[in-house]
């Protein structure tokens, strides 16, 4: 039966741009959305930016433009760089609109009727000279634990202590520096802990995965608090209806932005009904994505507001990890702080789209880009498996069949071994368990390779007595190529467009996979996709020093570089090396292989110092190597560490210690 369903992705900051971390939720909301299309259920997906909050009032003074101004270049930059990422939304909208504010205020209404919103006094830090009250995040100082200066208001980085911004020593407010007053002022609270047995019972269905739901009961059986869901002027956004100076918190009314958004969309079609999604008996689904740091907002406050204004409540809220590169958090003094609209520049958006599903599975894991994992993963995967299959058979279809495949399948067992995965495989995509999906698809790749391989078609053509089979065994690639399509649409839309257009058919849907193509003629066959090149992420990697990131996540940082504790520096084995032989790799103008004695046994590196040394002139050396990095499998061999050298441009200096230091000595 056709489903109902409606999706949305976490509406991005407007104050910041779009990074790779954001790329990760709308890349797993995408595939599962696209999955669901090509199921043949109606699926409806809708984002917005969450344009509200002191972080933007601040932003659109410091840029001398109007809030209204910012966050509508902020909207239009965020659509372009999901636009280019492939992300299909149906609207994509602003929570500082009508429809946002008429939902907003209506919940309001309705909790405050039901007696579940009540006022009380706040004592909170205030900036005097800015005129406004600071957030925790907006307060900087001194450690009251342990001194470390530089501190947020609310943890410390250097101790991990938690405290209250007006314990902090000699604070200030990071938006003027001006030492903080307490100012008391009236807010409003939903008073969530009457909530607390229905979110009880919510959690505990399969609206959240597992282990969201065991985090969520420690909250709940802790003891909810009631939500301050006020902020005093000055704020960007919207009033609280019967007052003039009060404003709905930024958190109250973002959720609301996805049935805002929705309105919209419904108000432009006329196929669409509100109340059809919305209503307390609707038979629709709503499924949220999110990230792990938002699970409260989005499975307590959200399901209470919506149940106790007369909603339904959300099917399921799908919660991601975060992104890491290369083992730690993106950073920009690594250049590993990568903004969408960068990455454009340099790759394709398939590639990271397919290293992501390569990597999610449904879960709340963190999810680690090792960059060269992503450009080997991609090259063997889908340009050596998948297109290869294509590119190695469509040749001789089109040469010696003018395009027209076989009328007939030639091995049936094998052709089902690929019709029958389509169950599981969408199982998979379901759960959004891509890596398993992703997974079964290489493997089958794996086998079509294998067919291909044991029988070699190019030995058929030279003989005209197996012209038949020569057809047969062709156009069985190619309609195993044109199942992994299918099975890949969701992930590769880009790669489903242009194979549909190579073999001559309609948009492909999930059920195509039953019905092998017999007798049909396709077209010349052009490669999907091209191979990745390590130096083009590099250039990405260099390009996205210092970039300006989002602020939004972060707040404004009291210190800017990113630190590293003396115990990540110590994970880190250098030991001296002694430089035993050097030898040019075939195939490679930068490479040398390097053996490095390193004391009790010898090892072998690659290293791109290439164009600086001449390698006769290495042999003895002393040099630095990183000796606990792990192996690394490259082109011409392993490579077992790495050895150190200064560089800029084409400039190139190895690092080597002074006279007298012995091979396998430690450096700290
Ligand atoms: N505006 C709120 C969401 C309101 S939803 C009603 C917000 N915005 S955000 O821009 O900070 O984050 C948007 C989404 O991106 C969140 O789901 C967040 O978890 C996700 N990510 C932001 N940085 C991320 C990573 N580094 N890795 C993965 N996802 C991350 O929160
Ligand atoms: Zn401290």
């Amino acid at each position: 039966m056709a489903r109902k369903i409606l999706v949305t992705s976490a509406l991005p900051n407007a104050n910041g741009p779009i990074h790779l971390g954001h790329m990760l939720e709308h890349i797993q909301t995408d595939i599962w959305v696209r999955f669901q299309r090509m199921r043949g259920h109606q699926t409806i997906y809708v984002c917005a930016d969450d344009a509200h909050g002191t972080a933007t009032m601040i932003r659109a003074e410091e840029e001398g433009v109007t809030p209204e101004q910012l966050i509508e270049q902020m909207r239009q930059a965020h659509l372009q760089d999901f636009t280019g990422f492939g992300i299909s939304y149906d609207n994509y909208y602003t929570t500082h609109s009508e429809e946002n504010r008429f939902y907003s205020e209506h919940i309001y209404n309705r909790l405050q009727e039901a007696g579940l919103i009540f006022s009380d006094d706040v004592e909170q830090l205030y900036d005097p000279d800015k005129e406004l009250f600071l957030a925790d995040r907006f307060v900087v100082g001194t450690c009251p634990r342990c001194g470390e200066p530089d501190q947020y208001g609310d943890n410390c980085e250097k101790c991990g202590a938690t405290y209250n911004a007006t314990e902090l020593i000699k604070p200030r407010s990071v938006y003027s520096g001006a030492e903080p007053v307490l100012k008391r002022s009236e807010h409003y609270f939903f008073d969530l802990p009457k909530y607390t047995g229905f979110l009880q019972e919510w959690t505990r269905t399969d609206a959240v995965q597992p282990e969201v739901a065991n985090k969520l009961s420690e909250w709940l059986d802790g003891g909810l608090r009631a939500w301050d869901i006020s902020r005093d002027a000055p704020y960007f956004g919207f009033v609280i209806p019967g007052t003039t100076d009060k404003y709905f918190y930024v958190w109250m009314d973002a959720p609301i932005g996805y049935m805002a958004s929705f309105k919209n969309l419904c108000d432009q079609t006329n196929n669409l009904s509100f109340d059809e999604f919305w209503a307390p008996d609707s038979e629709a689904e709503v499924h949220h994505f999110i990230g792990k740091d938002i699970v409260n907002f989005h499975a307590l406050f959200w399901p209470a507001q919506l149940d106790a204004a007369g909603f339904r409540t959300p099917t399921k809220v799908h919660t991601h990890g975060f992104i890491t590169v290369d083992g730690t958090k993106m950073s920009k003094s690594r250049g590993t702080f990568i903004m969408a609209a960068d990455y454009l520049k340099f790759l394709s958006p398939e590639y990271l789209r397919y290293y992501y599903a390569a990597k999610l599975n449904g879960t709340v894991d963190d999810i680690d880009i090792n960059l060269q994992d992503f450009v080997q993963r991609v090259n063997s995967d889908l340009v050596g498996k998948v297109v290869n299959i294509a590119s190695r058979t469509a040749g001789f279809i089109n040469k010696q069949f003018a395009g027209r495949l076989a009328d007939r399948v030639h091995d049936e067992a094998l052709w089902q071994e690929f019709a029958g995965r389509a169950e599981e495989i969408a199982g998979y995509y379901e759960s959004n368990d891509t890596s398993k999906a992703v997974r079964e698809i290489t493997a089958l790749a794996d086998r079509a390779n294998q067919y291909i391989a044991g029988h070699e078609p190019w030995n058929m053509v030279k003989d005209e007595a197996r012209r038949d089979e020569l057809q047969l065994v062709c156009s069985q690639a190619i309609n195993m190529f044109r199942a992994l399509a299918v099975y890949l649409k969701p992930i590769l839309p880009l790669m489903a467009e242009k194979s549909e257009t190579f073999l001559q058919v309609e948009p492909l849907m999930w059920a195509d996979v039953q019905q092998p193509l017999l007798g049909h003629t396709i077209t010349k066959f052009k490669p999907m996709l091209q191979r990745m090149e390590n130096k083009v992420v590099d250039k990405l990697v260099e390009a996205s020093k210092d970039t300006p990131g989002s602020t939004a996540d972060q707040g404004p940082a009291p210190n800017q570089t990113d630190h590293i504790s003396i115990d990540d520096f110590t994970k880190v084995e250098l030991r001296v090396a002694k430089i035993v032989a050097a030898d040019s790799v075939e195939g490679a103008d930068k490479l040398l292989q390097l053996t490095l004695d390193v004391g009790d046994h010898q090892r072998q590196v690659f290293s791109g110092i290439k164009t600086a040394y001449d390698p006769q002139q290495l042999v003895g050396r002393l040099t630095v190597v990183v000796a606990n990095l792990a192996p690394r499998k490259m082109r011409f061999g392993v490579s077992e560490g790495m050895v150190l050298a200064a560089g800029e441009g084409n400039e190139i200096f190895l690092l080597s210690p002074d006279d007298g230091a012995r091979p396998g000595m430690l450096v700290t």
